[in-house]
Protein backbone atom coordinates (compact mmCIF):
# COMPACT_ATOMS: atom_id res chain seq x y z
CA UNK A 1 0.00 0.00 0.00
CA UNK A 2 1.70 3.47 -1.16
CA UNK A 3 0.85 6.54 1.08
CA UNK A 4 0.96 9.82 -0.28
CA UNK A 5 1.34 12.22 3.04
CA UNK A 6 1.15 15.92 2.64
CA UNK A 7 2.53 17.86 5.63
CA UNK A 8 1.45 21.67 6.48
CA UNK A 9 0.92 22.48 9.89
CA UNK A 10 3.45 25.11 10.46
CA UNK A 11 6.79 26.50 8.28
CA UNK A 12 7.76 22.83 6.28
CA UNK A 13 5.61 22.54 3.29
CA UNK A 14 6.27 18.25 2.93
CA UNK A 15 5.45 15.40 0.78
CA UNK A 16 6.30 11.99 0.81
CA UNK A 17 5.66 8.57 -0.54
CA UNK A 18 5.77 5.81 2.34
CA UNK A 19 5.33 1.73 1.60
CA UNK A 20 3.25 0.06 3.78
CA UNK A 21 3.88 2.28 6.55
CA UNK A 22 7.69 1.19 6.67
CA UNK A 23 9.68 2.24 3.67
CA UNK A 24 10.28 5.63 2.52
CA UNK A 25 10.22 6.00 -1.76
CA UNK A 26 10.35 9.80 -1.88
CA UNK A 27 10.78 12.04 1.46
CA UNK A 28 10.59 15.93 0.20
CA UNK A 29 10.77 19.05 2.55
CA UNK A 30 10.09 22.43 1.52
CA UNK A 31 12.17 24.56 4.46
CA UNK A 32 10.44 28.31 4.47
CA UNK A 33 13.12 28.95 7.74
CA UNK A 34 15.15 31.43 5.23
CA UNK A 35 12.23 33.55 4.58
CA UNK A 36 11.42 33.49 8.41
CA UNK A 37 14.49 33.73 9.29
CA UNK A 38 14.50 37.77 8.89
CA UNK A 39 11.42 38.01 11.46
CA UNK A 40 13.34 36.23 14.09
CA UNK A 41 10.48 33.69 14.06
CA UNK A 42 7.39 32.61 11.64
CA UNK A 43 5.13 34.71 10.33
CA UNK A 44 1.74 32.39 10.28
CA UNK A 45 0.36 34.82 7.16
CA UNK A 46 3.83 34.39 5.30
CA UNK A 47 3.95 30.75 6.07
CA UNK A 48 0.54 29.51 4.80
CA UNK A 49 1.13 31.65 1.54
CA UNK A 50 4.47 29.97 0.94
CA UNK A 51 2.30 26.53 1.34
CA UNK A 52 0.38 27.66 -1.65
CA UNK A 53 3.31 28.47 -4.08
CA UNK A 54 5.16 25.22 -2.33
CA UNK A 55 2.44 22.73 -2.26
CA UNK A 56 2.54 21.65 -5.46
CA UNK A 57 5.61 21.55 -6.70
CA UNK A 58 6.43 19.65 -3.30
CA UNK A 59 3.89 17.03 -4.40
CA UNK A 60 4.77 16.81 -7.79
CA UNK A 61 8.51 15.95 -6.69
CA UNK A 62 7.48 13.42 -4.43
CA UNK A 63 5.91 11.28 -7.03
CA UNK A 64 8.53 12.05 -9.07
CA UNK A 65 11.28 10.54 -6.46
CA UNK A 66 9.18 7.91 -5.70
CA UNK A 67 9.27 7.16 -9.64
CA UNK A 68 5.08 6.03 -9.38
CA UNK A 69 2.16 7.12 -10.70
CA UNK A 70 -0.81 8.59 -8.12
CA UNK A 71 -2.87 5.43 -10.07
CA UNK A 72 -0.29 3.85 -8.13
CA UNK A 73 -1.16 5.38 -4.81
CA UNK A 74 -3.71 3.65 -2.00
CA UNK A 75 -4.22 6.85 -0.50
CA UNK A 76 -3.74 10.22 0.87
CA UNK A 77 -2.80 11.17 4.37
CA UNK A 78 -2.80 14.74 5.71
CA UNK A 79 -2.26 16.32 9.05
CA UNK A 80 -4.84 18.35 9.96
CA UNK A 81 -3.62 19.61 13.23
CA UNK A 82 -2.53 20.55 15.43
CA UNK A 83 -0.62 23.94 13.85
CA UNK A 84 -1.78 27.11 12.20
CA UNK A 85 -4.91 27.39 10.89
CA UNK A 86 -4.09 29.04 7.19
CA UNK A 87 -1.11 26.87 6.83
CA UNK A 88 -3.32 23.30 7.83
CA UNK A 89 -5.66 24.78 5.16
CA UNK A 90 -3.56 24.33 2.44
CA UNK A 91 -2.55 20.78 2.94
CA UNK A 92 -5.84 19.78 3.47
CA UNK A 93 -7.35 21.08 0.80
CA UNK A 94 -5.04 19.88 -1.41
CA UNK A 95 -5.06 16.43 -0.12
CA UNK A 96 -8.88 16.28 -0.60
CA UNK A 97 -8.67 17.93 -4.08
CA UNK A 98 -6.52 15.19 -5.24
CA UNK A 99 -8.33 12.67 -3.45
CA UNK A 100 -11.71 13.85 -4.91
CA UNK A 101 -9.93 13.67 -8.57
CA UNK A 102 -7.72 10.10 -8.36
CA UNK A 103 -10.68 8.70 -6.72
CA UNK A 104 -8.24 7.92 -3.47
CA UNK A 105 -9.81 7.74 0.69
CA UNK A 106 -7.91 10.54 2.37
CA UNK A 107 -7.52 10.89 6.18
CA UNK A 108 -6.45 13.32 8.27
CA UNK A 109 -3.58 12.53 10.75
CA UNK A 110 -2.73 14.13 14.14
CA UNK A 111 0.66 16.39 13.77
CA UNK A 112 1.97 15.08 17.34
CA UNK A 113 0.74 11.04 16.57
CA UNK A 114 2.41 11.72 13.27
CA UNK A 115 5.88 12.85 14.95
CA UNK A 116 5.87 9.69 17.46
CA UNK A 117 5.45 7.34 13.55
CA UNK A 118 8.80 8.82 12.74
CA UNK A 119 9.94 5.64 14.38
CA UNK A 120 8.32 3.37 11.98
CA UNK A 121 10.52 4.58 9.23
CA UNK A 122 13.61 3.84 11.01
CA UNK A 123 14.09 0.50 13.24
CA UNK A 124 12.90 -2.56 13.79
CA UNK A 125 8.47 -2.37 14.49
CA UNK A 126 8.54 -0.79 18.08
CA UNK A 127 7.12 -2.85 20.97
CA UNK A 128 4.16 -1.88 22.76
CA UNK A 129 3.40 -0.25 25.64
CA UNK A 130 5.50 2.37 24.87
CA UNK A 131 6.53 4.94 26.26
CA UNK A 132 6.75 8.07 23.70
CA UNK A 133 8.07 11.61 24.45
CA UNK A 134 7.57 14.29 21.95
CA UNK A 135 9.60 17.42 21.86
CA UNK A 136 8.76 20.29 19.10
CA UNK A 137 8.48 23.83 18.76
CA UNK A 138 5.27 24.04 19.97
CA UNK A 139 4.60 20.56 22.43
CA UNK A 140 6.22 18.61 25.41
CA UNK A 141 3.85 15.80 25.64
CA UNK A 142 4.50 12.08 27.31
CA UNK A 143 2.09 9.95 26.30
CA UNK A 144 1.71 6.02 26.57
CA UNK A 145 0.88 4.07 23.76
CA UNK A 146 -0.28 0.32 24.13
CA UNK A 147 -1.08 0.16 20.58
CA UNK A 148 -2.05 1.99 16.81
CA UNK A 149 -4.07 4.50 17.86
CA UNK A 150 -4.38 3.83 21.63
CA UNK A 151 -2.98 6.66 23.51
CA UNK A 152 -2.78 7.85 27.01
CA UNK A 153 -1.67 11.45 27.96
CA UNK A 154 0.26 11.35 30.71
CA UNK A 155 2.55 15.14 30.65
CA UNK A 156 2.66 17.76 28.80
CA UNK A 157 4.34 21.47 29.34
CA UNK A 158 2.00 23.43 31.52
CA UNK A 159 3.82 26.52 29.62
CA UNK A 160 6.89 26.46 27.52
CA UNK A 161 7.59 24.12 25.11
CA UNK A 162 11.21 22.47 24.32
CA UNK A 163 11.56 23.90 21.46
CA UNK A 164 9.89 27.53 22.18
CA UNK A 165 12.64 27.27 25.09
CA UNK A 166 15.15 26.75 23.04
CA UNK A 167 13.88 29.28 19.97
CA UNK A 168 13.39 32.17 22.74
CA UNK A 169 16.92 31.40 24.78
CA UNK A 170 18.99 31.13 21.49
CA UNK A 171 17.80 35.05 20.37
CA UNK A 172 18.34 36.53 24.38
CA UNK A 173 21.94 34.94 23.60
CA UNK A 174 21.92 36.18 20.05
CA UNK A 175 22.84 32.61 18.73
CA UNK A 176 20.42 32.76 15.78
CA UNK A 177 17.37 31.11 14.12
CA UNK A 178 16.08 28.47 14.84
CA UNK A 179 17.04 28.44 18.37
CA UNK A 180 17.47 24.49 18.72
CA UNK A 181 20.12 23.85 15.93
CA UNK A 182 21.55 26.94 16.88
CA UNK A 183 21.96 26.35 20.37
CA UNK A 184 23.36 23.03 20.14
CA UNK A 185 26.23 23.82 17.19
CA UNK A 186 26.72 26.78 19.36
CA UNK A 187 27.31 24.52 22.65
CA UNK A 188 29.35 22.05 20.60
CA UNK A 189 32.75 21.59 23.35
CA UNK A 190 31.57 24.02 25.37
CA UNK A 191 31.09 23.07 29.35
CA UNK A 192 27.89 24.13 31.10
CA UNK A 193 29.50 26.91 33.25
CA UNK A 194 26.13 27.80 35.90
CA UNK A 195 23.51 25.57 37.63
CA UNK A 196 20.21 26.81 36.58
CA UNK A 197 16.56 25.82 38.00
CA UNK A 198 15.04 22.79 36.84
CA UNK A 199 11.05 22.58 37.25
CA UNK A 200 10.55 18.76 38.51
CA UNK A 201 7.01 19.58 39.36
CA UNK A 202 7.25 16.11 41.68
CA UNK A 203 3.96 14.04 41.85
CA UNK A 204 3.01 15.05 37.80
CA UNK A 205 3.94 13.88 34.52
CA UNK A 206 4.37 17.27 33.72
CA UNK A 207 7.25 19.85 32.89
CA UNK A 208 7.48 23.22 33.04
CA UNK A 209 10.28 25.30 31.03
CA UNK A 210 9.68 29.01 31.31
CA UNK A 211 10.40 29.56 34.45
CA UNK A 212 14.27 28.51 33.26
CA UNK A 213 13.99 30.00 29.91
CA UNK A 214 13.13 33.52 32.33
CA UNK A 215 15.82 32.95 34.63
CA UNK A 216 18.74 32.86 31.64
CA UNK A 217 16.81 35.69 29.84
CA UNK A 218 17.27 37.28 32.83
CA UNK A 219 21.19 36.58 33.06
CA UNK A 220 21.44 37.61 29.57
CA UNK A 221 20.33 41.06 30.62
CA UNK A 222 22.24 41.42 33.88
CA UNK A 223 25.90 40.07 32.32
CA UNK A 224 25.17 42.64 29.66
CA UNK A 225 25.12 40.07 26.91
CA UNK A 226 24.71 41.31 23.55
CA UNK A 227 21.93 40.34 20.51
CA UNK A 228 23.82 41.61 17.78
CA UNK A 229 27.41 40.80 18.03
CA UNK A 230 29.34 37.44 17.92
CA UNK A 231 28.27 34.97 20.96
CA UNK A 232 30.92 35.66 23.48
CA UNK A 233 32.50 33.24 25.74
CA UNK A 234 29.87 34.26 28.95
CA UNK A 235 26.80 33.17 26.45
CA UNK A 236 27.72 30.13 25.04
CA UNK A 237 28.45 28.54 29.11
CA UNK A 238 24.91 29.97 29.48
CA UNK A 239 23.54 28.24 26.39
CA UNK A 240 25.52 24.93 27.45
CA UNK A 241 23.98 25.12 30.99
CA UNK A 242 20.85 25.33 29.56
CA UNK A 243 20.71 22.95 26.90
CA UNK A 244 22.14 20.89 30.10
CA UNK A 245 19.16 21.72 32.62
CA UNK A 246 16.51 21.43 29.64
CA UNK A 247 17.70 17.27 28.61
CA UNK A 248 18.15 16.51 32.45
CA UNK A 249 14.37 17.29 33.27
CA UNK A 250 13.15 15.59 30.08
CA UNK A 251 15.32 12.67 30.40
CA UNK A 252 15.09 12.13 34.15
CA UNK A 253 11.07 12.78 33.79
CA UNK A 254 11.10 10.06 30.52
CA UNK A 255 13.44 7.46 32.46
CA UNK A 256 10.90 7.49 35.34
CA UNK A 257 7.89 7.61 33.62
CA UNK A 258 8.53 4.46 31.38
CA UNK A 259 9.77 2.24 34.78
CA UNK A 260 6.23 3.60 36.43
CA UNK A 261 3.82 2.87 33.64
CA UNK A 262 5.69 -0.45 32.57
CA UNK A 263 6.68 0.47 29.14
CA UNK A 264 8.66 -2.12 27.01
CA UNK A 265 10.50 0.86 24.74
CA UNK A 266 11.17 5.00 24.62
CA UNK A 267 10.23 6.32 21.33
CA UNK A 268 11.81 10.37 21.13
CA UNK A 269 9.69 12.29 19.00
CA UNK A 270 9.70 15.87 17.01
CA UNK A 271 12.36 18.44 16.25
CA UNK A 272 14.02 18.52 19.39
CA UNK A 273 14.61 15.17 19.53
CA UNK A 274 17.33 15.63 17.12
CA UNK A 275 19.43 17.23 19.59
CA UNK A 276 22.46 15.22 20.21
CA UNK A 277 22.51 15.75 23.87
CA UNK A 278 19.55 14.90 24.67
CA UNK A 279 19.10 11.61 22.21
CA UNK A 280 23.09 10.18 24.22
CA UNK A 281 22.21 11.26 27.70
CA UNK A 282 18.56 9.47 26.87
CA UNK A 283 20.17 6.37 25.59
CA UNK A 284 22.77 6.36 28.69
CA UNK A 285 19.82 6.67 31.67
CA UNK A 286 17.15 4.91 29.75
CA UNK A 287 16.44 1.18 31.44
CA UNK A 288 14.88 0.33 28.28
CA UNK A 289 16.19 0.31 24.97
CA UNK A 290 15.19 4.26 23.09
CA UNK A 291 14.56 4.63 19.61
CA UNK A 292 15.65 7.38 18.27
CA UNK A 293 14.63 8.67 14.39
CA UNK A 294 17.38 10.24 12.17
CA UNK A 295 17.38 13.81 12.31
CA UNK A 296 15.81 14.64 9.02
CA UNK A 297 12.91 12.59 10.46
CA UNK A 298 12.27 14.54 13.85
CA UNK A 299 11.72 17.68 12.16
CA UNK A 300 8.54 18.44 10.41
CA UNK A 301 7.93 15.70 7.67
CA UNK A 302 5.18 13.86 5.56
CA UNK A 303 7.19 10.46 5.66
CA UNK A 304 6.15 10.44 9.15
CA UNK A 305 1.95 11.81 8.09
CA UNK A 306 2.07 8.81 5.56
CA UNK A 307 3.08 6.28 7.92
CA UNK A 308 0.59 7.18 10.72
CA UNK A 309 -1.90 6.93 8.41
CA UNK A 310 -1.37 3.61 7.44
CA UNK A 311 -2.04 2.53 10.29
CA UNK A 312 -5.06 4.03 10.82
CA UNK A 313 -6.32 2.99 7.47
CA UNK A 314 -5.56 -0.36 8.01
CA UNK A 315 -7.78 -0.29 11.10
CA UNK A 316 -10.48 0.93 8.67
CA UNK A 317 -10.27 4.69 8.95
CA UNK A 318 -10.97 7.27 6.50
CA UNK A 319 -11.90 10.81 7.12
CA UNK A 320 -15.31 12.25 5.10
CA UNK A 321 -15.11 15.15 2.51
CA UNK A 322 -15.93 17.21 5.64
CA UNK A 323 -12.54 17.07 6.68
CA UNK A 324 -11.68 19.83 8.73
CA UNK A 325 -8.56 21.62 10.45
CA UNK A 326 -8.03 21.68 13.85
CA UNK A 327 -5.22 23.81 15.01
CA UNK A 328 -5.50 23.03 19.03
CA UNK A 329 -6.08 19.35 18.42
CA UNK A 330 -4.82 17.47 21.24
CA UNK A 331 -3.05 13.99 21.66
CA UNK A 332 -4.32 11.02 23.48
CA UNK A 333 -7.39 10.96 25.89
CA UNK A 334 -6.24 12.37 29.63
CA UNK A 335 -5.49 9.38 32.41
CA UNK A 336 -8.81 7.94 34.10
O1 LIG B 1 8.85 19.19 15.23
P1 LIG B 1 9.37 20.46 14.67
O2 LIG B 1 10.19 20.41 13.41
O3 LIG B 1 8.19 21.47 14.39
C1 LIG B 1 7.10 21.57 15.26
O4 LIG B 1 6.18 20.73 15.11
O5 LIG B 1 7.17 22.46 16.12
O6 LIG B 1 10.20 21.18 15.84
C2 LIG B 1 10.81 22.43 15.69
C3 LIG B 1 11.52 22.76 17.00
C4 LIG B 1 12.09 24.17 17.02
O7 LIG B 1 11.75 24.78 18.25
C5 LIG B 1 13.60 23.92 16.91
O8 LIG B 1 14.36 24.93 17.56
C6 LIG B 1 13.74 22.59 17.62
O9 LIG B 1 12.61 21.85 17.21
N1 LIG B 1 14.96 21.87 17.22
C7 LIG B 1 15.96 21.57 18.07
C8 LIG B 1 16.98 20.96 17.29
N2 LIG B 1 16.55 20.90 15.99
C9 LIG B 1 15.29 21.45 15.97
N3 LIG B 1 16.10 21.76 19.39
C10 LIG B 1 17.25 21.38 19.97
N4 LIG B 1 18.29 20.82 19.29
C11 LIG B 1 18.18 20.58 17.96
N5 LIG B 1 19.19 20.02 17.30
ZN1 LIG C 1 6.28 19.00 14.35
Amino acid sequence: MKILGIETSCDETAAAVVEDGRVILSNVISSQVEIHRRYGGIVPEVASRQHMLSIIPTIESALSDAKIQPEQLSAIAVTHGPGLAGSLLVGVNVAKALALSWGLPCIGVNHLEAHIYANWLAHDIPVFPLLSLIVSGGHTELVLVKGHGEITRLGRTRDDAAGEAFDKVARALGLGYPGGPAIERACKGVAPTRRLPRAWIKGSDDFSFSGLKTAVVRLAEKLNISHTSNPDPVALGLAASFQEAVVDVLVNKTVAAASKYGAKQILLAGGVAANRLLRETMVKRATVPVLIPEPVLCTDNAAMVASCGYFHLLKGERSGWDLDVIPGLKLGASPK
